[in-house]
């Protein structure tokens, strides 16, 4: 049995004014009909896969559990985090919590904002990496790249072939000169941002490269306390808890890692340039023009119009490389190339305030 680990605490702010504070894009039905945090765990939870354990925090906890409802999903044991403290310290907690019941029980962590269409093929990757995991190995994902992203993770591989092979290095969000080498190398991956691991792998990864982390979230564990069914972690040891992400905490300096590449279509729908090339890739249209049901193009090249209110229409005329998004009270314009930036947008409204 796996135990999935969905991550659901991020706050997603590159997909304003769609992804809120109070409701990020995990939980919007951004392409399909069930929300990205839906899919996600329902693509988690077929055979050889335990009930989730959902990591979130105090303002996403009825949605998580709404939405797992809604879903039919059986909802395992779903985590508060007293304050974001990004994946590090969330994966450690989970790896902690799965350790209490079988050191060696297998983890799965998944962000919950990724659109993997074929949950099949998936799966069957996953089990391939399983063999590896038991081996006390940390199993990536590895993704082929088509663009030299920087929003991503690298992974470099030590030789050739289809089965799973160690990683020879792990490089977070390289600056684009770097990101053009690797691609151009040839040898490269994308990191998925999925890993499976042994409970006691995670554990001593973290106790050979970040073991400040160790005693201050094994606190927060062992204080925590249940609130109408949600865990909450203890706030005063998680408080003093390092806020960095598991690929700098950990990926980039362990020597343990084997990769398994994925060659189904996966995407993080990062930003709205993300979200027009996967509306594409489902329907693809001769002038790269993405419009819904409240929004037309006349005359446009390469463009994302789009309205999530009924009561707001759009309408672009002659537009290039243009994305506009609409809800009920915000409107975003913004150049295809800027996609990443619009996280801009949310601190310069929050400086407004
Ligand atoms: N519970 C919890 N708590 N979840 C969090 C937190 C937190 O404090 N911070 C982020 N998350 C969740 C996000 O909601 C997302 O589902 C997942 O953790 C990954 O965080 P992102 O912030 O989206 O990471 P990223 O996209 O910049 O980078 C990661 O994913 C890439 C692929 O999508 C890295 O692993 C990269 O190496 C990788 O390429
Ligand atoms: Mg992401």
């Amino acid at each position: 049995m796996i135990t999935p680990v969905l991550m659901a605490g991020g706050s997603g702010t590159r997909l304003w004014p769609v992804s809120r504070k109070s409701f990020p894009k995990q939980f919007a039905a951004l392409t399909g009909d069930e929300t990205l945090f839906q899919a996600s765990a329902r693509r988690l939870s077929g055979a050889g896969f335990a009930a989730p354990v959902v990591m979130t925090n105090s303002d996403f906890r009825f949605i998580v559990a709404e939405q797992l409802e809604q879903a039919g999903i059986a909802p395992g044991r779903i985590v508060i985090e007293p304050a974001g403290r990004n994946t590090a310290p969330a994966i450690l907690a989970a790896a902690l919590m799965v350790a209490a019941d079988d050191l060696d029980g297998l983890v799965l962590v998944a962000p919950s904002d990724h659109v993997i269409p074929d949950a099949a093929a998936f799966a069957a990757t996953v089990a391939q990496g399983a063999q590896a995991a038991a081996q006390g190995r940390i199993v990536t994902f590895g993704i082929t790249p088509d663009r030299p992203e920087t929003g991503y993770g690298y992974l470099e591989l030590a030789g050739a072939g289809e089965g799973p092979q160690p990683l020879a290095r792990f490089v977070e969000k390289p600056d684009a000169d770097r990101a053009g080498q690797m691609l151009a190398a040839g040898n490269y991956l994308w990191n998925a941002g999925i890993f499976l691991f042994s409970a006691r792998a995670m554990i001593e990864a973290f106790r050979a490269h970040a073991p400040a982390y160790l005693e201050p979230v094994q606190q927060a564990l062992d204080q925590a306390h249940l609130d109408l069914g949600f865990l909450r972690l203890a706030k005063a040891p998680w408080a003093g808890v390092e806020d960095q992400s598991i690929d700098y905490a950990v990926m980039e300096k362990a020597d343990n890692l084997t990769v398994v590449r994925f060659s189904g279509r996966w995407s993080d729908l990062g930003g709205w340039d993300a979200v027009w090339r996967e509306a594409l890739d489902h329907a693809p249209s001769d002038h790269g023009v993405v419009t819904d049901g409240n929004s037309t193009a006349i005359d446009c090249q390469d463009v994302l119009l789009r309205s999530d209110s009924d009561d707001l229409k759009v309408v672009g005329i002659g537009l290039r490389d243009v994305m506009v998004v609409a809800t009920s009270d915000a409107v975003l314009v913004a150049d295809r190339g800027r996609a990443q930036d619009v996280r801009l947008a949310v601190s310069a409204l929050k400086a407004k305030r």
